[in-house]
């Protein structure tokens, strides 16, 4: 089990007990005795060969020279310290007989199995260090003949079942540290340990603790150290007692479930330099009298149900170097005295709701290193000292009503990394200097009020800026050539200004670019051919400016192209040829242009949507049977269909009318046929086709037979059929009193799947129906579900030999996440899927990705990113909800995001989301994290061991990315479309293998 932390007190101690006053023992162990005991041990040890090479049989040494062995002046062993040895196998009982051992110490190694119990016979050890191997079992040992024991350090181990009571005052009255931290341990914190009261560290964090804090933990008078957070899950508040604990320097209560509010009596702490209690349901308001804790160096507070403002008593925390309460609902002004902290570093009070100005010479001290205010209310400028240390990196205060100019020290503030300014009422010019900082690598000034140019470089050789985000600002004049000195640009936004002139050249220079999009500007001139050299570009957008002449054919040559808007300008000539070719494509917009001649049709051209080639009158469309757009006069059905109240301009509003017109004629003509009624049954049915279908209703109903099952969902069953002429169908029966004709989730399942064309999205043919039953008609795929493949399948019919290998696994991952960043981002109005799972993901016959399923589907109004709404009811399947789902009721599609992170947790460990973990209540992201501590280095530790060959480098990308998919903080997850691209860039040819 991870959780790594270096503990620096246990290795102070090792030295405290290391001079030695030994006593002889009774029984004197002979040396040949003893080598024989240790080459015993070594016998068990594995991956000796280096570490313990001088553990060998011959008289010529004494084994007092041997690596890791103490003797005392009669030659008996004291000490054996073979920590961090890189050792593995067990250790055997055999050491007990080592009987003069004062400190024992096998820490940092690998070895598994149960610790041997009898070392409780080795009645002189005072130092028993086994941290930071696999060791599991219970530790239910008879602790009392250890009268002189006083480091027990079973840190980072695997040992299960209860704290062992047997460590109590009685059974180990010197007991002065005692970690237990970093196991599986559960039940209560047994209230006897409020007996060992020489105790200084006491660490029982990162296990499966429950039940309440005991009060008697306050009787710990000694203690300095106290942590108990992480994965625990305790009942009730802080207990008022810990302020008893007057030699505590560091308090770690974080992350455990606590609820109530901070106990006033932990201001009696004078000497606490730690307080961390964030990420509990912590409530009420700061008592004023934590600004007693005199000594107090960091308080962490974050992510609780705090109230109330800043008590001014904090003023007289002069120590404090980092305040951080963010995510709390916290109010009030920040005071003024909080700039005058002298040593304050770190400020973290976002998402709260402070209001009024920022403290005017925050910064000031000459320390701030971080700030973060963002998403609270805060108005006014911004103070001019932020940076006077020169020692700020991060200034994070996006999402306020900040007004003003932004301080022109900023733009010599060298030490500045991370800049968030965006959705505030800034105004002025972009400070000289300030977008060229030596240190930068992301700068979002978007949404904001900012004029003036981008101004050119002047000497500036190179940048580290990986993001600038200058979008929906009064910027104008050109964009500079210098922009291609920012060779490490990843993406770069100067969308929605009035940016003038040519496209330099030079944007070929910016060789890592992923997303560039520079739409809504008036830039004219060409579209340089260079931006083919932009070799990682996935995202080019350059809609809605003056561009003239044509798509550089070279454009082909970005192989992970997969959206590219060049809409309204006024480009020419016809559409290059090669753009066919660019499999990655999956998304084009060539509308309202002067584009001439006929649409290629071959390649992704087949998948593009009509939408995407309007408005260039003299452009053919064959395959779509678009030639001369000869628009039939209907677009005044468009409006009395009252579907859309645009408050776009009229101009806009045409572009709306085409499309929807386009979609009707493709669909709704095909469509909304009503087909016969059946003879064979009285109840007369209804077929709405989506396409030409070549079968009927009695077709489709002739399929709906036991033997033909094959599958059954919360939403019904699923069968199988074969047509006449010898096409396979998916029929899906909702259940009775499911999905009558007004039942909401189905009809949205029907609108959206109806009109839904992608590649990796399963087709709905038709939709079926008579008063009682409703019958969707899919195509059908062979394979049948991601979720069966993965877990039953290969099991069952082949034996458990693998059939789904790392690589299509990973195909299967790029193909249903373009399927979904099709919903969320490339599809009108934008759709959250709502039930995202392996289950839910289909495979055709050359295991191709489909997603299906949306049946909890409803329709994003509005289609703007980050919108989300709440929801009725809970939806989405256990062990795939996002956890803000389970809390607020709110779902947008980073949801989904959540949720398709799970897929890949599944896709790469082969376990089920949830019930292949043992323990009650864990699922697969608690679990992968808490293997591999969120490392995407550990994800040896969590790979499905079916898999042979699998590339390191990409299982370790895939799971990285995963990770950032099941991100607690739904803001924190990428976009669908950011999963496509950082998959993609998996694939990597050049990679090693595991096993
Ligand atoms: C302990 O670990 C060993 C070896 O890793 C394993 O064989 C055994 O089943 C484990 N025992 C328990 C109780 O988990
Ligand atoms: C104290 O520990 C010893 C063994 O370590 C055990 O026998 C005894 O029952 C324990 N006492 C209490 C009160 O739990």
């Amino acid at each position: 089990m991870a959780f790594c932390e270096t503990n620096l007190l246990s290795f102070a101690l090792v030295f405290m007990f290391l001079t030695p006053t030994f006593v002889a023992s009774s029984h004197n162990l002979s040396q040949r005795r003893q080598a024989s005991i240790l080459l015993s041990l070594k016998q068990n040890f594995q991956d000796v060969e280096r570490s313990l090479s001088s553990w060998k049989d011959s008289n010529s040494m004494s084994i007092c020279t041997w690596t890791g062995i103490e003797c005392d002046e009669n030659q008996l062993v004291t000490s054996l310290d073979i920590s961090n040895f890189n050792l593995s196998g067990f250790v055997s009982p055999e050491i007990t007989k080592l009987h003069t051992l004062v400190n024992l110490s096998v820490s940092g190694n690998s070895f598994s199995g149960i610790f041997p119990s009898e070392i409780i016979k080795i009645s002189s050890l005072r130092y028993l260090n086994i941290s930071s191997n696999m060791f599991n079992g219970t530790l239910n040992w008879d602790f009392s003949q250890l009268k002189e024991l006083q480091v027990l350090d079973a840190y980072d181990n695997a040992f299960s079942g209860p704290l062992p009571s047997g460590i109590n005052k009685t059974a180990v009255p010197k007991l002065k540290h005692l970690d237990l931290g970093g196991n599986y341990f559960s039940g209560i914190i047994p209230p006897v340990f409020g007996g060992l009261n020489q105790l200084e560290f006491l660490s029982l964090a990162g296990n499966d603790l429950r039940g309440f804090i005991p009060a008697e933990l306050g009787n710990l008078t000694n203690l300095k150290w106290l942590r108990l957070g992480y994965f625990n899950q305790f009942d009730g508040a802080v207990p008022p007692e810990i302020g008893k604990l007057s030699n505590l320097v560091h308090l770690d209560i974080g992350s455990c479930g606590l609820k109530g509010p901070i106990p006033r009596d932990l201001g009696n702490l004078k000497k606490l330099d730690t307080l961390f209690l964030q990420a509990n349901q912590l409530n009420g308001s700061l008592p004023p009298e934590l600004g007693n804790m005199s000594s107090l160096a960091s308080l962490d507070l974050s992510i609780n149900n705090l109230t109330g403002a800043v008590p001014s008593e904090f003023s007289q925390l002069k120590e404090l170097t980092l305040l951080n309460l963010f995510i709390n609902n916290f109010h009030g002004v920040i005071p003024e005295f909080i700039a005058y902290l002298p040593k304050l570093q770190v400020l973290k009070l976002w998402r709260n709701r402070f209001s009024g100005s920022i403290p005017s010479e925050l910064g000031g001290n000459g320390k701030l290193i971080e700030l973060d205010l963002s998403t609270n209310k805060l108005t006014g400028e911004l103070p001019g000292s932020l940076c006077f240390g020169n020692r700020l990196q991060i200034l994070i205060l996006f999402d306020n009503f900040l007004l003003g100019n932004l301080p022109d020290g900023l733009g010599k503030c060298k030490s500045l990394s991370r800049i968030r300014l965006g959705q505030n009422y800034l105004s002025g010019s972009i400070p000289e200097g300030f977008l060229y900082l030596p240190e930068l690598s992301l700068v979002e000034l978007q949404n904001n009020y900012f004029t003036g140019k981008f101004q050119e470089s002047r000497n500036v050789s190179s940048s580290k800026l990986e993001v600038l985000i200058l979008s929906n600002n009064h910027l104008s004049g050109s964009i500079p050539n210098s922009i291609g000195k920012y060779s490490g640009m990843k993406i770069l936004f100067l969308d929605g200004n009035h940016f003038t002139g040519a496209i330099p050249s030079e944007i070929g220079e910016l060789e890592n670019i992923i997303k560039l999009d520079m739409s809504r500007n008036n830039l004219s001139g060409t579209i340089p051919q260079e931006v083919s050299d932009c070799s990682s570009l996935t995202f080019l957008d350059l809609s809605k400016n003056q561009l003239e002449g044509p798509i550089p054919p070279e454009i082909s040559q970005i192989h992970i192209l997969n959206y590219l808007n060049v809409s309204c300008n006024h480009l020419n000539q016809s559409l290059p040829k090669e753009i066919g070719s660019m499999k990655s494509l999956t998304s084009a917009d060539f509308s309202f242009n002067n584009f001439t001649g006929s649409v290629p049709a071959n390649g992704q051209f087949l998948f593009f949507n009509s939408t995407s080639f309007l408005g260039n009158p003299t452009l053919c469309v064959p395959y779509l049977s678009i030639c001369n757009n000869s628009v039939p006069a209907t677009i005044d059905e468009l409006h009395s269909s009252g579907e859309r109240k645009s408050r776009v301009p009229a101009k806009y509003k045409l572009v709306f009318a085409l499309a929807l017109l386009i979609c009707s004629l493709i669909f709704a003509i095909l469509a909304m046929i009503k087909t016969r009624k059946t003879g064979k049954h009285p109840k007369s049915w209804k077929l709405t086709a989506f396409q030409k279908l070549e079968f009927g209703t009695e077709d489709i109903l002739e399929s709906l037979k036991d033997e033909n099952i094959i599958g059954r969902g919360g939403a019904g069953v699923v069968y199988k059929g074969i047509m006449p002429n010898g096409e396979q169908i998916a029929v899906k029966k909702l259940g009775i009193g499911k999905g009558s004709h007004d039942d909401s989730g189905l009809s949205a399942e029907i609108q959206t799947l109806g009109k839904i064309r992608h590649r990796y999205i399963v087709r709905l043919l038709a939709f079926c129906s008579n008063k009682e039953t409703n019958l969707l008609v899919y195509e059908y795929m062979p394979n049948g579900s991601l979720g069966e493949v993965i877990h039953h399948r290969e099991c069952e019919k082949n034996n458990g030999t693998v059939h789904l290998k790392w690589d299509v696994r990973l195909k299967i991952a790029i193909e249903a996440a373009k399927g979904l960043s099709y919903l969320h981002h490339d599809c009108s109005p934008l759709i959250i899927h709502r039930d995202v799972k392996s289950n839910n993901i289909l495979l055709s016959s050359d295991f191709e990705a489909h997603v299906a399923d949306f049946g909890l589907a409803k329709f994003l109004q509005g289609g703007v990113n980050g919108a989300s709404e709440c929801m009725s009811a809970i939806a989405g399947s256990y062990g795939y909800i996002a956890p803000e789902y389970a809390y607020t009721l709110k779902v947008d599609e980073k949801s989904d995001v959540y949720s398709f992170g799970v897929v890949l947790m599944e896709l790469i460990t082969g376990k089920k989301p949830v019930g292949d973990f043992g323990e009650d209540g864990m699922d697969i992201v608690q679990w992968a994290k808490r293997e591999t501590n969120a490392r995407k280095e550990c994800v040896v530790k969590v790979l499905d061991n079916r898999l042979k060959n699998v590339p390191f480098n990409e299982a370790m990308q895939v799971f990285f990315v995963a990770i950032l998919c099941v991100q607690d903080q739904s803001v924190e997850r990428p976009t669908m479309r950011e999963v496509v691209q950082m998959l993609a860039q998996a694939k990597q040819p050049n990679t090693f293998q595991l096993h």
